[in-house]
């Protein structure tokens, strides 16, 4: 069977650069699009979205690495999926394990930021992983499974929602699961969809891996079946490498 899914490259910029810095970033990244086959998505901190939008061009997308819930209100220092969509945004990332740690959220919590980003249009990236405590005591599995039931509006669908597999330890600490203890997590992932979204949710719905990708694992991490693209942090803050990245997509 022909594999549909376009591979998605994303990068998340988290809470770095400048005005000057993300310009220079997002015209490396611009200039190189038109030689990759695959889809490329950057997500600046909120701030610097319009300076990006600015310069980003047509062939690579832009998104919000987290939203409110609500449209509107009086919620202070936070961002609305409306307002993403507004500077331009195509997706935004919720429930990072950043944003789970950091701030607390809980896949109940993720569940209404995703169904506040198809609300406003916008394709929701949905991030799931396992602690290394996790790992090493066999429930990686589990924690998938729940995560991906709490995590995943009842509405989603191939076009509006990616999922992010990021194991918590692999995020920034340069170790990565191997090739296959990725593919049976996203085989596992696409399984769970299958189960309760249906076939072609789960045929369609593209599963990135995150966590210390890099141009020298890529290619083997890009390769596998169910693996459809990245999700890379460190790496995309360089337009060479994010670049690079892309280029591995089989
Ligand atoms: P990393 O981050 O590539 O720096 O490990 C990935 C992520 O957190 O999305």
């Amino acid at each position: 069977m022909t594999n549909a899914r376009t591979p998605l490259i994303a990068g998340n910029w988290k809470m770095n650069g400048s005005a000057a810095a993300a310009t220079e970033l997002a015209r490396g990244v611009a200039a190189g699009a038109g030689d990759v086959s695959a889809e490329l998505l950057v997500c600046p901190p909120a701030v610097l979205i319009p300076t990006v939008a600015a310069v980003l061009g047509a062939g690579v997308a832009l998104g919000g690495q987290d939203c409110h819930a609500a449209e509107s209100g009086a919620h202070t220092g936070d961002v609305s999926a409306e307002m993403l969509a507004d500077a331009g945004c195509a997706y935004v990332i919720v429930g990072h394990s950043e944003r789970r740690t950091d701030h607390g959220e809980t896949s109940e919590l993720v569940c209404a930021k995703a169904e506040a980003a198809h609300r406003a249009g916008l394709r929701a990236v949905i991030c799931i992983g396992e602690t290394d405590a996790e790992r090493d005591s066999g429930k990686t599995l589990d924690v998938i499974s729940s995560q991906l039931a709490g995590s995943t509006p009842a509405a989603s669908d191939a076009a509006n929602t990616v999922i992010a597999y990021e194991p918590v330890w692999a995020i920034g600490t340069g170790r990565t699961p191997t090739n296959d203890e990725v593919q049976e997590v996203h085989a596992h992932i696409r399984a769970v969809i299958k189960s309760s979204h249906g076939d072609a949710v789960a045929a369609g719905v593209r599963l990135l891996y995150g966590g210390s990708m890099k141009p020298e694992n890529a290619t083997g991490l890009l390769a596998l079946g169910d693996v459809d693209g990245g999700l890379i942090g460190g790496a995309s803050l360089q337009a060479a490498d994010f670049l690079a990245i892309a280029a591995s997509c089989p």
